[in-house]
């Protein structure tokens, strides 16, 4: 299995393949099922700029995509373009409840400023969350 510094290193690499013309903000991610199969993505802007998105989200419909369902982890790296990492980048709402839909509470997220590795889970990150389970309970 891929390790945790494995993974930020890809989503290093991720990052560089952003498309962020206005914010000047890159963003990477390298996602990881469980059978060890890792998926990429980086943040994708629009002149219009709703129809941007995130790295996470190109990383998991890349991932859905392929095919894969059962999802372990995340790296996110996020800054200045062109410049290092200074700071922790974390998922922001949107794809939170993009996870939500397919991982749950025990989904690890991983964060680096470079120095430091920070490791939370989506139950942290989306606390008392609408999910399919709620659906289910009303069908
Ligand atoms: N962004 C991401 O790709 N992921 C995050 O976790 C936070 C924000 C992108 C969206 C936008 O292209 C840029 O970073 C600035 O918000």
């Amino acid at each position: 299995m891929i390790s945790d510094e494995d993974l930020i290193s890809l989503a290093k690499v991720a990052r560089t393949r952003s498309y962020a013309p206005y914010s000047r903000f890159t963003v990477g991610a390298a996602l990881v099922t469980a059978g060890g199969r890792v998926f990429t993505g980086a943040n994708i802007e629009n002149a219009a700029y709703s129809p941007s998105v995130c790295a996470e989200r190109v990383a998991f419909f890349t991932a859905l995509h392929a095919g894969a369902r059962d999802f372990s982890a995340i790296a996110v790296v996020g800054g200045a373009a062109g410049e290092p990492l200074r700071s922790f980048t974390a998922p922001c709402g949107v794809c939170r409840q993009v996870m939500r839909e397919f991982c749950a509470d025990g989904f690890r997220v991983l964060m680096t400023d470079g120095e430091q590795i920070r490791e939370t889970t989506l139950g942290a990150l989306l606390p008392e969350s609408f999910s399919p389970d709620n659906l289910r309970e009303n069908g």
